[in-house]
Formats: C-alpha cells, sequence, structure tokens
C-alpha cells in the first residue's frame, strides 16, 4: 500500500511523462509500435498507483470490472478486422465518456450540497461525457451498418438539437447555481444522451472518423472534468492530452478534405446525389470496361505506375495482393510507386497501416504533395477502389460538394486504369469525372480478385 501522497504524485508523473512520449512516438509510422508500448506502460502505472493507494476498498468490485473491461479489451482489438477500426476506436472512446458521467452522477448522489467549483466539474463532466457517449453509440452503430451510414435527417433538425442542448445547459447552470435534486443531473445526463444521438445521426458514414475524433476530444475534456470532481492530476492531465490530441486531428482531417468542420458536423455530407451512378454523360462519353489481360499488356510495358489505394482496396483485404503485383512488376524493371492521400479510406493513416500491413516498405509510399508533380510522367495510374479522392471535378467544377478538396491528380497520367466493382458513387455520393476520361479504362470486380486476375495475366506475358 501507498500512504504518501508525494509518491503517488510522483508515480503519476511517470505516467504522464509516458503519455506525453507515446504521443511523440505515435507521430510517426516507424517508432507507433513503441509509442503504444510505452503509451501502455503508463497506463499500467497509473492504474497500480491507483489501486495501491491507501482507502481503496470494494476489492471484489474492482476486480469484477477489470475483469470484463480486460476480456473484452483484449478479445476485441485481437480480432478486430483493419476495416472495422473506425467503429472500435468509437465503442472504446463512448465507454470513456460514459465512465465519466457515471462518476458525475456518482459525486452528485454522495456529495450533500457540492461547492459551485465542484459542481461545475460534475455537470461538464456528466454533459460532455454523456454526449460522447451517445455520440459514439450511434457513430458505432453507422459504421457497422446497425444504422443507415447515409445522413439521417429531418427537417428543423437543427433547431431541435439546438434546443435540447439549451434544456441541458440551462439544467447544468440550476445545478451550479444551489439546486441541489437529485433529478436535475438524471435530466440534464437524459437530454444530453438525447443531443448525442441526434447530433450524430444526420452526419455520413464516411465522415465518421472526423466525429469520432471530435467525441474522442469530447471525452478527453470529460475526463479532465473527471479530474477535478475526484481530485486527480493524472486525470485532468491525461483528459487534456486526448482533448487535445483530438481536436488536433479533427481539424487536420477537416483541412485534408478542404471542408469546415460545421460543414462536416450539420452539411449531412454524403447523400447521394440524384443520377449518380451513371456510364453515359450528356454529352454522349460512355465509360470504357477493360480486361485483365489488356490492363496486363499495359503495365508489363509500363516504364513507371503510380497505384492510387483507397477505401475499396481496404473493403477488398487487397493489400497483399497489390504488393505482389507490384514486386512482380518491379522485378520487370517497372517504377512502382504508391500515392497516399491523407483522407483516402475510413481513418486517418489507412492505407499506410494497411501498406504496411503487407510489407510495402515505407520508402515506396508518397504523400498527395509529393507525388502529385509524378503523375504528369507516369505510364499508368492503377486507381484500386479509390474514386472521390481521384475526382478531377474537386479542382475544376465548384458546384461539386467536393470543389477544393486537395485530390490525387490521376487525370494528368498517361493512362488510367480504375478497379471498382460498378459505377457506384464512393462516399461523396457523386460520379466521377474520371471515369470518362478518354485515357480512363475500368475493369470492374471485387479488387482482390481484379488483382489476383491480373497477376496471373502480367504472369504469362
Ligand atoms: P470512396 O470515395 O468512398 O470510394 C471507394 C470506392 O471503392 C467506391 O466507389 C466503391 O465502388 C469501391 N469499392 C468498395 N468496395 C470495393 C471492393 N470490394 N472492390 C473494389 N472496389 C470497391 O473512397 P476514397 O477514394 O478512399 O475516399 C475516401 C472518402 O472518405 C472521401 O470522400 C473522404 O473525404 C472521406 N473521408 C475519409 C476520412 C479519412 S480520415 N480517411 C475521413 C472522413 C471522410 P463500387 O461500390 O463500385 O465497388
Amino acid at each position: 500500500m501507498i500512504s504518501d501522497p508525494d509518491v503517488v504524485g510522483l508515480l503519476y508523473l511517470v505516467t504522464i511523462v509516458c503519455f506525453v512520449i507515446a504521443l511523440r512516438f505515435l507521430s510517426s509510422p516507424k517508432h507507433a509500435r513503441k509509442g503504444n508500448w510505452v503509451g501502455g506502460a503508463g497506463m499500467l502505472v497509473a492504474i497500480a498507483t491507483t489501486l495501491l493507494f491507501e482507502g481503496i476498498g470494494n476489492w471484489a468490485l474492482i476486480a469484477v470490472g477489470a475483469t470484463i473491461g480486460t476480456v473484452v479489451g483484449v478479445v476485441g482489438a485481437r480480432n478486430v478486422r483493419m476495416t472495422a477500426m473506425p467503429q472500435m476506436v468509437a465503442i472504446f472512446n463512448g465507454v470513456g465518456g460514459g465512465a465519466a458521467a457515471l462518476v458525475a452522477l456518482a459525486e452528485w448522489h454522495n456529495e450533500a450540497g457540492p461547492a459551485w467549483d465542484s459542481t461545475t466539474s460534475i455537470v461538464l463532466s456528466a454533459l460532455i461525457g454523456s454526449i460522447s457517449f451517445a455520440g459514439s453509440i450511434i457513430a458505432f452503430a453507422k459504421l457497422q451498418e446497425l444504422l443507415s451510414g447515409r445522413p439521417i435527417v429531418f427537417p428543423g433538425q437543427n433547431v431541435v438539437n439546438i434546443l435540447v442542448l439549451l434544456a441541458a445547459t440551462g439544467l447544468g447552470m440550476a445545478a451550479v447555481a444551489g439546486v441541489h435534486e437529485q433529478w436535475v443531473l438524471w435530466a440534464l445526463v437524459a437530454l444530453a444522451l438525447l443531443f448525442g444521438v441526434m447530433f450524430v445521426l444526420p452526419i455520413g458514414g464516411a465522415d465518421m472518423p472526423v466525429v469520432i475524433s471530435l467525441l474522442n476530444a469530447f471525452t478527453g475534456i470529460a475526463a479532465s472534468a473527471t479530474g477535478f470532481v475526484l481530485d486527480s492530476t493524472v486525470l485532468i492531465v491525461s483528459g487534456m492530452l486526448v482533448g487535445a490530441a483530438g481536436t488536433l486531428l479533427t481539424l487536420l482531417m477537416a483541412k485534408a478534405m478542404n471542408r469546415s468542420i460545421a460543414n462536416v458536423l450539420f452539411g449531412a455530407f454524403g447523400q447521394v446525389q440524384a443520377g449518380a451512378g451513371t456510364a453515359r454523360a450528356d454529352d454522349g462519353r460512355t465509360v470504357r470496361a477493360t480486361t485483365p489481360d489488356d490492363v496486363a499488356v499495359q503495365l508489363s510495358f509500363a516504364r513507371k505506375v503510380i497505384v492510387v489505394p483507397g477505401y475499396g482496396m481496404a473493403v477488398a483485404q487487397a493489400q497483399h495482393d497489390v504488393r505482389q503485383l507490384a514486386d512482380i512488376l518491379e522485378g520487370r524493371g517497372v517504377d512502382v510507386r504508391y500515392a497516399i492521400h491523407p483522407v483516402a479510406g475510413r481513418m486517418p493513416g489507412h492505407m499506410n497501416v494497411l501498406l504496411a500491413e503487407a510489407n510495402v516498405p515505407y520508402t515506396q509510399l508518397s504523400e498527395m504533395d509529393e507525388i502529385n508533380p509524378e503523375f504528369a510522367q507516369t505510364d499508368v495510374a492503377l486507381v484500386i477502389g479509390a474514386n472521390d479522392v481521384t475526382n478531377p471535378a474537386a479542382r475544376s467544377d465548384p458546384g461539386s460538394p467536393i470543389y477544393g478538396m486537395p485530390i490525387l491528380d490521376v487525370d494528368k497520367a498517361a493512362s488510367i486504369v480504375v478497379l471498382k466493382r460498378s459505377m457506384n458513387p464512393g462516399f461523396a455520393g457523386i460520379d466521377n469525372e474520371l471515369y470518362l476520361d478518354s485515357k480512363t479504362t475500368m475493369l470492374f470486380g471485387d479488387a482482390k480478385e481484379s488483382i489476383l486476375k491480373l497477376i496471373s495475366a502480367v504472369k504469362a506475358q
């Protein structure tokens, strides 16, 4: 047992330092694994210190909670598919917010008449924690396709949402002003949960990573407020680290899509545009389908090929086969590169993680700004399940919902081959001008199956 508060403070400082170092390591794929270990070690120190501090009781309850949490965490994290990672982050994040709200309710119940500063922390913890919990559950349900991934909207939605949030805030202010009734906090939590649900429903599935990151920031702030309630420095600081990291990531993602946070949250982005999915333009241009044999000839005789992976490659789990195809081409002297768009796929770094899983060397991966000038000297751009991030309308059509989003300049390549299953649009719900380009051919089918056919066809060359 530890009885000296200074020792506890020192051990908590070790945790905080570990978290800061972990964040530093996590910012580069090279050190990310180490970052995870350092963060985990810091968390272990914090948990052990908290449990060993004198005065902790209820060991049986703690053991049951810790066992359930550990089993769910380990089994969940080990079994999750890469494409399901965003929803796992959502659900784990929601649990953090829910925990903050529960602590607030318990403290509200335990304290006879808390001072205004303590009440403020309790209210913030309950309000933000509940929003984060409910919002994260809806984000999970959307990504898991338990709910429609498309925006769920109804007239007057934003007004209703604002009224619900105002009512919850009003109750919080009443609590801070001294109304210490049990129902006040319960009603606040109920309204905050309702707001969390309503706030995420109108947001499209592919915007969920941004929302999850924002809710993650909320959870951090709620945990920090809980730290004030429980007088725990480690919780205050680590909550703030999560809050800051989540906020920065949210802003980075919005910037990479050239969209404001308000547009992500209230724009109901991702509704399929009427007429999307057609293979013929009004001016008579049509898309041209191709065959694995034809593409194999193009690839084999190319000097330079740029692979452009997107969400479809993740869905098809084609990364290992893509690597194999690239290896074969490189063996024949073709210069193969991978172009990584910052928001390709459905989570930050999605393509980097998938390609790293397939042991593609980092040196072959190029960020958008670095690779864009190279498309003009490229013989074949091989687009594998990427759509919105290659749509030239982002550059040329001011009326397009994605106008202004930085894209990969795939259309500058000498020829473009697109691997996807159909003419269905990507996340933004709009047609892609690229498919009507006279230099573009479409290899329809599941990306993994198409790549496997390409491998056989290239080998047969
Ligand atoms: P999308 O534009 O969503 O397009 C993915 C394409 O993959 C679809 O057109 C789909 O066409 C195809 N596809 C799906 N399953 C496939 C399979 N099994 N085999 C072959 N193709 C398959 O993806 P993207 O280009 O990666 O762009 C990402 C989008 O998400 C952007 O709009 C971006 O703004 C948004 N977003 C991303 C993030 C992050 S952090 N990554 C965050 C927020 C929003 P078919 O159905 O015809 O096959």
